[in-house]
């Protein structure tokens, strides 16, 4: 098969303009992303090469080329929802998102604990996602860029957690971080996610 190759995103300006998380650690964490770009494109290229038919579980080059890819992958896909939703005044969501919120939640404030208790729960990501199949949001975390996400769900929020997002601000203080993140939270890129997704309901 042939390599499939992607690039970053733009960078929004925005987000180098955070009320307590310095541009020093978003452009530090954005080389972070770019680098899970320029790895996934690596590991397509290699991939295509590997001796499928020496396939194997416990060593094979195509085995930790399909395992890396998928770490890969997501490390791609959840700093993109990460960096899009930073950037705001963290003032809240739409009318129409609030509702949601609301509806699966119990609203804006119960979301927020449910946020924050995630954020200390993960050890990589908590996200918030519209379930597909049983049709509501919730909150899900991740250990690791490619560890827990379920089918069919799409994030429209994403929260970093590896130290490397807060270590250059905030030390080992996560929860001020999470409560920086909080602030910082650009409701309209989240409301136009959710706003996508509404459209096909
Ligand atoms: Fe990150």
């Amino acid at each position: 098969m042939p390599p499939h190759q992607v690039s970053p995103i733009a960078k929004p300006d925005k987000i180098l303009k955070l009320d307590g998380i310095s541009a020093e650690s978003v452009e530090a964490h954005w080389a972070l992303y770019e680098g899970y770009v320029k790895k996934y494109n690596e590991i397509t290229e290699k991939m295509a090469a590997a001796d499928r038919s020496a396939a194997n579980q416990i060593f094979s080059d195509y085995r930790a080329y399909r395992s890396a890819i998928t770490f890969a992958i997501g490390g791609i896909k959840n700093h993109e929802v990460y960096f899009e939703n930073l950037g705001g005044d963290g003032s809240g969501p739409s009318d129409a998102l609030a509702g949601q919120i609301e509806r699966d939640l119990g609203g804006h404030d119960a979301f927020l604990t449910e946020l924050r208790a995630a954020g200390m729960a993960a050890r990589g990501w908590a996200w918030l996602a519209w379930d597909w199949d049983w049709s509501r949001l919730d909150l899900y975390i991740g250990d690791a860029q490619d560890t827990f996400p379920v089918w069919n769900a799409t994030p429209i929020l994403a929260l970093d957690v590896y130290e490397h997002s807060y270590i250059r601000d905030f030390s080992t203080a996560r929860p001020k971080y999470i409560e920086a993140f909080i602030a910082n939270v650009d409701w309209a890129d989240v409301s136009a996610k959710w706003e996508r997704i509404a459209k096909e309901l």
